[in-house]
Formats: structure tokens, sequence, C-alpha cells
């Protein structure tokens, strides 16, 4: 059975989304949404797709619709994923699902009311060192998990367009890249809920676009506003009295790093930048190094894997597991970063 599919939202993005949908077998591309007509007329040519428009409202209405992919900028997520799966749209979102608490209770109401799926682009949950990982700690290899530490930091990362505006990102690195290792620790420990947090943020160098030969990841539009943070570090505590510690920047002086490491009481690992477990047999420390394809973060077989799993979701084969009130905790972490780095204190997260 085949998912006919729109994506709304046609920059860099949407590339990995096209590319995904068009190589699987279960899915028929229908249609492309952007605001920039002009460019969701190229993406349609380019991924063979018959149907481009600018107008959102029209994908919505279109009963030939099953799914939306959305990989429009952060702010716009939470009103068009809500208007889709009230037009009865199953969805997946691009990550963060939305950048308020409010939204995201709101994706939680429509989620219950239509019975429609909401899937949220975590697409480093797919990746094989992450899918690998969880397989040992679903087994126990590594006991409970009480500590994490993520960190992915660029010194002149800051990609421009509506990433830099806070009135469409709702925030900089924090909210771009800390959400993804923020996801896969918080994954990977069980989903605990959050009930404080610490964090600071900082803007000292902006958008570094002074630096010259340096390649860097660029949205596709051509403004670079900029009035987010460069810098945020935080420390969020669980109700199972686990901790993980974020670092994130678009700029720093200090280099580029990935690094994303669990902790428990029988093992640990380090899934970024390459997968290693750590453990200790007969008095001796063990480093177990996996052999698959890719012990890093694999982006391709990520995307193909993650949008074969949207689409299982779409047939009703299994339900979503990304899922809003997934999304609506996430919300929940990053708002108290940021409210903690305002109020220069500890904050605790209320239900
Ligand atoms: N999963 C990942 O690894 C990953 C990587 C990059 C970006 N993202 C997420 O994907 C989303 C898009 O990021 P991007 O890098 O592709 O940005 P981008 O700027 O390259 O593309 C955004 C596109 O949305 C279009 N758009 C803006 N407003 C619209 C509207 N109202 N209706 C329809 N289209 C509209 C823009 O014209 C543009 O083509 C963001 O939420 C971002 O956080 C995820």
């Amino acid at each position: 059975m085949t998912t006919r599919i729109a994506v709304i939202g046609l920059g860099a993005i949407a590339v990995e989304h096209l590319g995904a949908y068009q190589k699987n077998e279960n899915a028929e591309l229908v249609a492309v949404c952007d605001i920039d007509v002009e460019r969701a007329k190229a993406r349609a040519e380019q991924f063979g797709v018959p149907r481009a428009t600018g107008d959102v409202a029209e994908i919505l209405a279109d009963a030939e619709v099953d799914a939306v992919s959305i990989c429009v900028p952060n702010t716009l997520h939470a009103p068009i994923a809500e208007a889709a799966l009230r037009a009865g749209k199953d969805v997946l979102v691009e990550k963060p699902m939305t950048v308020t608490v409010g939204e995201a209770e709101r994706l939680v109401a429509a989620v219950e009311e239509t019975g429609k799926a909401l899937q949220i682009g975590y697409v480093r949950r797919f990746a094989p060192n992450a899918q690998v990982t969880k397989r040992f700690l679903d087994e126990g290899e590594f006991g409970d998990i009480y500590a994490a530490r993520a960190t992915l930091l660029r010194s002149a990362g800051n990609p421009g367009g509506w990433f830099g505006d806070v009135d469409l990102s709702g925030g900089g690195p924090l909210i771009d890249l800390g959400v993804h290792i923020i996801d896969l620790c918080w994954y990977l420990m069980g989903m605990p809920k959050a009930v404080a947090v610490s964090g600071a943020t900082f803007a000292p160098l902006g958008a570094r676009d002074n630096i010259r030969h340096l390649t860097r990841y660029r949205a596709a539009s051509a403004a670079r506003p900029n009035t987010v943070e460069d810098y945020a570090t935080a420390q969020i505590r669980f109700e199972n009295g686990a901790v993980l510690n974020v670092d994130t920047s678009y700029s720093l002086h200090g280099r580029n790093e990935i690094s994303v490491r669990i902790h428990g009481e029988k093992g640990g690992a380090e899934i970024e930048p390459e997968l290693l477990m750590v453990t200790e047999r007969h008095d001796t420390l063990l480093h177990v190094q996996p052999q698959i394809d890719s012990l890093g973060f694999d982006f391709q077989a990520g995307f193909a894997n993650q949008i074969d799993h949207f689409l299982r979701i779409c047939r009703g084969e299994i339900p979503a597991d990304a899922t809003a009130e997934q999304g609506l905790e996430m919300a929940r972490m990053l708002s108290a970063i940021y409210e903690s780095a305002r109020a220069g204190a500890e904050v605790t997260i209320t239900r």
C-alpha cells in the first residue's frame, strides 16, 4: 500500500525527505509546497513530483494527500501541523516540534481529537549507532542510566536565514542543534520526566559572517538577521535523579565538537562521535566497538529509516513513537533552559 505524500517547506532538509520518499516503494510524492513558488516548481521538477503550489491550505484541502512532511521554519511547525492533523493528514514534523509549551499542548490535543499520527523528525534515533545502543540498553547491558552528556559545538556555524531570527526560530543552537542531542540522550535514558533545569546562554560573537574560507550549513533564504544565542549550556535534572548536561553553540572560540555519552550502573556508551561501549568484566575495563557500517551518525541511513518508519505509521502498522507528548516534554525542557538563563537561577518544571 502506498501513502500519498506532500512535503511542505522545500529548503535544505526537505531535500532529504524528498529523496528518502522517492526511494521508498511505499510512498508516492503527489505534491510539494513552498511559500517561494519558484522553489516549489524547481523541487517538483528535481524530484518528479506532479504538483507544486505556494499555498499550504490547498495541500491540506486535497483529499488525495494522506500525509505531510513539515519542513518549514520552527515557529511555523505548530500552526501547520495542527491544521494538517485537523484536515485528516498524518504528520511528520521536523524538530523541534514546537517552540512553546502552549503550542505543544495544542498539538497533543489535536492528536487526541483527530486520531491522526504525529511523528517528530528525530532522525538521530534512526541512525544505526543509536539503534544498536538502544538494543543493548533494552537488553539491560548498561543498567540504569544516571548521567548523560550531550555536546554539539560549532565555532562558526550560524546557518543564517530564519535560523538567526528568534521570531522564526524560537532560539539559536539550543533549539536547533541541542534538541537533537538532548532528545537522543533523553530517549536512551528512557525518557524520564524533567523536574528542574539550570541553564545559561551567551551571545558575544554574533553570526561570525566575517569568517572566510569556511563552508557552513546555510538556510535557503539569504537574509542574515541575528537575534539568537551563540552558545547555550544547561543541566537538566530528572525525577529519577538522573542528570543530562548539554553544551551547544553556533559561534564559539573553541573547536567544532560532537559528543553524546550515556553512563549507566553496568556500562556506558559513546554514541557520537563514534559508537563505543564501555564496561567492566572480571576486574578489567573493556572498550567494546561494534562492527557496523558506520560508527558515527549515518545521515542517509537515518533518513531512510526514519521515512520508512513514518510510512509504516501512516499504514497503521505501528503507532507513532516520537510522539506529540514527547514533543511537549522537549518544549518544557527547552523553555525552562531559556527561562533559567534569563533568570540566572535554577527553574523548576511544573506540570
Ligand atoms: N533533521 C535534521 O537534521 C534537520 C536539519 C536541518 C533542519 N531541520 C529542520 O527543518 C526545518 C527546515 O529547515 P531548513 O534547513 O530546511 O530551512 P530552509 O530555510 O532551508 O527551508 C525552509 C523552507 O520553508 C519555506 N517556507 C517558509 N515559510 C513557509 C510557509 N509559510 N509555507 C511554506 N513554506 C514556507 C522557505 O521558503 C524555505 O524554502 C527546521 O525546522 C529545521 O529545524 C532539521
